[in-house]
């Protein structure tokens, strides 16, 4: 059933009909929570909690959404989250998400679990734009040599950042995955990291089970030092949601703190990424740039985390749901969309750019 992505006018009506159109299996994967899905629908609820004190008069006839992410200037504070295995929404997958975040001028994060490899990715980007930037979502695997040379590729493919991912020593349990019997999908593979006669994740009940040998349990704040020293690429750490390992991972040499529950897909019980920034942001004390994922839906999202001290927000799901409803133009479409939110709401509140966004738009 093909549908217009014009049809389609917000990210949820994407969400809607995407969860109409894909097989149970991937449908599942994508939209699924830990256990009980408590920080799944709280890193949702916990936005809408937030009530914006717009202010009036403002002359907001010159508006501009650019900002600067970790360094750079993007269109609007907004980066796509690496997901997994995008070539189970659209047989394009990353390429077409590679395509649609260069000509949105949005860094996208690669996924170290993608069905398509970097060096395709970024030929992809930069075939839109020569200036795309790609950061490359680094799992610590026990096979440390694989994990480095992995790195190393990302840079030389021309990645921009490394983003260490520090909430998964071992997988969460996504009980709709399991039900599914989920595994990688005959004919898609884990590129990155499969080895000749190793795993291949075709095996397996839930990615606990497929997946379990592209991670280790055994890490520290150790491997982050180990990690930064493996290539000269800026190192994010992603999945922060505390005070203490914040600061912690700005002392480790972090150059950006990424707060994030894994959309709520390991540690059910979690807080909501929303309640969780404020404290990641006072610890950070502005030495790095907080960014934060988890739930964000809408423009007046992003104004809200801006509110909260983020430099920039990114978006997980909603690219997944406009792969799989019109692959390469729903991707164009759901970040136009949001784009378009934040440029309304941002006139509505009273801003004519990004920068001017402060913590009295949550409360007088
Ligand atoms: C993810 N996420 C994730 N994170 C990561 O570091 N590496 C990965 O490979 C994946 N894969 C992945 C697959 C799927 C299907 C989902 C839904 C999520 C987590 C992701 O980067 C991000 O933190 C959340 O998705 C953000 O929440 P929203 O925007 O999906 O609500
Ligand atoms: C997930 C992994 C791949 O959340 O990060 O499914």
């Amino acid at each position: 059933m093909a549908i217009a992505p014009d049809e389609l006018l917000s990210l949820d009506d994407f969400e809607r009909h995407a969860l109409e159109v894909l097989p149970a299996m991937p449908r599942d994967y994508y939209r699924s929570g830990a256990w009980a899905e408590t920080t799944l629908r709280e890193n949702r609820a916990a936005w809408d909690r937030l009530r914006l004190w717009y202010r009036v008069m403002r002359d907001v006839s010159q508006r501009t959404s650019r900002a600067e992410v970790m360094g750079r200037e993007a269109a609007m504070p907004v980066c796509v989250a690496p997901t997994a295995l995008q070539c189970m929404a659209h047989p394009d997958g990353e390429l077409a998400t590679a395509r649609a975040s260069a000509r949105a001028r949005v860094p996208m994060i690669l996924s170290s679990l993608s069905s398509t490899s970097i060096e395709d990715v970024r030929a992809a980007a930069t075939s839109v734009d020569p200036a795309a930037r790609t950061w490359m979502q680094i799992y610590i695997g026990r096979d440390r040599g694989a994990v480095r040379a992995l790195a190393q590729r990302a840079q030389a493919a021309g990645c921009d950042a490394l983003v260490l991912t520090v909430d998964t020593p071992v997988w969460g349990i996504r009980e709709r995955d399991i039900r599914n019997h989920f595994r990688v999908p005959d004919g898609m593979r884990i590129v990155h990291l499969e080895r000749p006669g190793g795993p291949t994740g075709h095996a397996g009940r839930g990615i606990h089970e497929a997946l379990a040998w592209t991670i280790d349990a055994g890490l520290t704040w150790d491997d982050v030092a180990w990690l930064r020293a493996s290539t000269s690429l800026p190192v994010i750490l992603k999945g922060i949601c505390r005070a203490d390992d914040a600061r912690r991972g700005v002392e480790a040499g972090a150059a950006g703190i990424l707060v994030s529950n894994h959309g709520g897909r390991q540690l059910d019980g979690a807080p909501a990424t929303i309640e969780a920034l404020p404290h990641c942001v006072e610890a950070v004390a502005g030495r790095v740039p907080v960014l934060v994922d988890g739930g964000v839906r809408r423009g007046i999202d992003v104004i809200r985390a801006r509110a909260l001290g983020a430099q920039a927000v990114c978006i997980g799901r909603p690219v997944l749901w406009g792969l799989a409803c019109a692959g390469e133009p729903g991707v164009d479409r759901v970040l136009a969309i949001l784009r378009q939110e934040l440029d309304v709401a941002m006139a509505l509140a009273g801003y004519a750019s990004v920068g001017e966004i402060t913590a009295d738009l949550l409360g007088p």
